[in-house]
């Protein structure tokens, strides 16, 4: 979408993975307070966001939606204030339905404009825009509408199209949105982030500045996970140009959790600005990788299998010329390779592990 926003993929925080409807403002200002103090708003951590549940379930008498009174009784604008005092953005969560997705409270159909304008006035950064109780019309239909209504709500306002790949949001969806699900909703394990990539990747070509094909949230944290498939978890997040929206307890996280979301050359993949997704180059192997600015590649090797693997991934599969003589950073141990390699890069892979390689050529 050509507001100016997602130039990288948005990364932060979002209660739902973690909370679900389990939430208030004292938990999203502890978060916002967490990414802060953890360092990891400065690594790039910035939205904080709200999902379902935040509001009542009935408008005003004047149409507009309220804060939750029991959950939220000192209301968004001050959520928002409070937020943006850390140097952070608030991130909201509505519907193009009738109602959000826990049927808790009012979707924005046919309500767009009134709440886009409500939600530039609290001082809203982001909305995330589910697909749940619609009337039957088609996303494309429904969605551009809050489009045009945020356009017109006199403040950037990061729109991320949440049609979970029901009608291929990626084949409609950048002039519509920064960013639209491609899949239906993760979960803590690790098929399920497996799965979530291998839709994800079908639409690579469609991800671009601006505009990024979102497998969901992270689930790194919440504890479903080995270390090691967090690891991959994230890895394919990072290359896949996904958002990195942290789902779990940011308040409470693990020395392990923190270093894996917090790895500055992961985090530096993603935020990339040729702003290109790495594809799945090699099924059987299983090799990921694509280009980065400045002349450079990044290599995935990932064992999703049970039983160990010997992986020689060719470097002309990411991309590199022919006869290319490069140099290798492995990013997770924060290693140069003292070999420089032409042709092949081989590496034993423990089950449900992978390397993550940069690959820089050099002359
Ligand atoms: C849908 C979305 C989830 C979450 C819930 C909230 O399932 O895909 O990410 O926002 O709704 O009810």
């Amino acid at each position: 979408l050509a507001n100016g926003l997602g130039k990288t993929p948005p990364m932060g925080w979002n209660s739902w993975n973690h909370f679900y409807c389990d939430i208030n403002e004292t938990i999203v200002k502890q978060a916002a307070d967490a990414l802060v103090s953890t360092g990891l708003s400065k690594r790039g951590y910035t939205y904080v966001n709200l999902d379902d549940c935040w509001g009542e379930l009935n408008r005003d008498e004047d149409g507009n939606l309220v804060a939750r009174n029991t959950t939220f009784p000192s209301g968004i604008k001050a959520l928002a204030d409070y937020v943006h005092g850390k140097g952070l953005k608030l991130g909201i969560y509505s519907s193009a339905g009738y109602y959000t997705c826990s049927k808790q409270m009012p979707g924005s159909l046919g309500y767009e404009e009134q709440d886009a304008k409500q939600f530039a006035s609290w001082g809203v950064d982001y909305l995330k825009y589910d697909n749940c109780y619609t009337d039957g019309s088609k996303p494309t239909i429904r969605y551009p509408v809050m489009t045009r209504a945020l356009m017109n709500a006199g403040r950037p306002i990061y729109f991320s199209l949440c049609e979970w790949g029901d009608l291929h949001p990626a084949l409609w969806g950048s002039p519509v949105g920064n960013s639209w699900r491609t899949t239906g909703d993760i979960t803590d394990n690790f098929d399920s982030v497996m799965s979530r990539a291998d839709i994800n990747v079908v639409y690579a070509e469609h991800a671009r500045p601006g505009s990024w094909n979102d497998p969901d949230m992270l689930e790194v944290g919440n504890g479903g996970m080995t270390k090691d498939e967090y690891i991959i978890h994230f890895s394919l997040w990072a290359i896949s140009k996904a958002p990195l929206l942290l789902g779990c307890d940011v308040r409470n996280m693990s020395k392990e959790t923190l270093e894996i979301v917090g790895n500055k050359e992961v985090i530096a993949i993603n935020q990339d600005p040729l702003g290109v997704q790495a594809k799945k180059v090699r099924e059987d192997v299983e090799v990921w990788g694509g280009p980065l600015s400045g002349y450079r590649f990044v290599m995935l090797l990932v064992n999703r299998n049970i039983w160990p693997a010997n992986v020689t991934a060719h470097l002309e599969d990411v991309g590199i010329p022919p006869k290319t003589v490069v140099q290798a950073r492995d990013l997770w141990e924060h290693k140069t390779m003292e070999t420089l390699l032409e042709t092949n890069i081989s590496a034993n892979l423990d089950p449900h592990t992978c390397k993550m390689y940069l690959l820089t050529p050099i002359a």
